[in-house]
């Protein structure tokens, strides 16, 4: 039986991963250190080693007996990263620096990494492919695009077999058999949460209806949690020795707010309350995957759609 580490397993995308991949007959061990996750979601059955990336020993004791990571662990506000850079700094990446050095103590070969379409910053064009220019504007970007370098060193000097996968927006939820696992972030930067939250005293605040889109609004890329789980299982099985992969997940299709609105509106069966403001300073008019690598290199096409990812995110409530 494979025994897979998955850091980060309590918070969001990685609790689903532990569900996903028990219920595929893996074997799990989970390493987090509960700042943003929840413990509750970390399924009985489960080694859970409640310890930081930072303390290497919790690293080597969470990794005993696997043969491959899904690190999903590590700082992700946007806002938080430009305010305390030091944090991300450490926590993304020197994080990041130990967990590698004990895989490689420990001769485990093999990564899976949650990077993130940060790292390409504003794109010149869209959708973006994995050979668009990385300038990321703020230091969450950053720390995963030098978490990413790092990566493809350790596969080119020791032979580590790896993947490292450029989220887009990810949404949805998992009816689980204990449940719903959900987004519980707080605070909550994420646009369906927040709309799906949203109540008159409380409007959900849309930035910016002047840009240049099909309806003024931001477009931005979804892709349901669950499908992210698949393409991750994927690429485990896929990723070979002293090869590092960078993929992109998305749907591949972009949707802007008034859509998302629109969507939620309908799994509520009430109009969303929302309100106009100005635009963000730094947010890009459109954001959309170009995921042909991951159909070609995992096999992978998304299944669940927006409709699908509200409706999930809005049972879960
Ligand atoms: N949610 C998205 O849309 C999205 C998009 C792109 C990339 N990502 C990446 O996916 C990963 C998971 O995101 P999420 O939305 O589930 O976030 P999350 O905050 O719910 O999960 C992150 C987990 O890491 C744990 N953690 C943080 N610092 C740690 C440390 N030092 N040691 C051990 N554990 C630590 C937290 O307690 C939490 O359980 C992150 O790396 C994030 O950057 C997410």
């Amino acid at each position: 039986m494979t025994r897979i580490l998955v850091t980060g397993g309590a918070g969001y995308i990685g609790a689903t991963a532990v569900d996903i991949l028990m219920g595929q007959g893996f074997d799990i061990s989970v390493l987090d250190d509960c700042s943003t996750g929840h413990e509750d979601d970390v399924p009985k059955g489960v080694k859970f080693v409640k310890g930081s990336l930072l303390n290497r020993e919790a690293i080597s004791e969470s990794l005993e007996g696997c043969s491959a990571v899904i690190h999903f662990a590590g700082k992700s506000l946007v806002g938080e990263s430009v305010a305390k850079p030091e944090l991300y700094w450490q926590v993304n990446v020197v994080g990041s620096r130990n967990l590698l050095d004990v895989m490689r103590e420990n001769k485990v070969k093999k990564i899976v990494f949650s990077s993130s379409a940060a790292t390409y910053g504003e794109p010149e064009s869209v959708p973006i492919s994995e050979n668009a220019p990385t300038r990321p504007t703020n230091a969450y970007g950053a720390t995963k695009l030098a978490i990413d370098a790092m990566i493809t060193d350790e596969a080119r000097a020791h032979g580590l077999a790896a993947a490292s996968l450029r989220y887009f927006n990810v949404a949805g939820a998992l009816q689980s058999q204990r449940g719903w696992l959900t987004e519980r972030h707080d605070p909550e930067t994420h646009l369906i949460p927040n709309i799906l939250r949203s109540t008159p005293a409380n409007p959900v605040k849309i930035f910016g209806v002047d840009w240049p889109t099909v309806d003024g609004t931001c477009i931005r890329d979804y892709v349901h949690v669950i499908d992210l789980i698949d393409a991750h299982i994927s690429a485990l099985r896929v990723i070979k020795e002293s090869s590092h992969e960078i993929i992109n997940l998305g749907s591949g299709t972009g949707y802007s707010v008034r859509e998302v609105l629109t969507a939620a509106s309908a799994a509520l069966r009430h109009q969303v309350p929302f309100i106009e403001s100005a635009r963000r300073l730094g947010d890009p008019a459109v954001l959309i995957a170009d995921i042909r690598k991951a159909q070609k290199i995992l096999g992978w096409t998304p299944q669940r759609d927006i409709n699908v990812m509200v409706a999930d995110a809005a049972a879960s409530r």
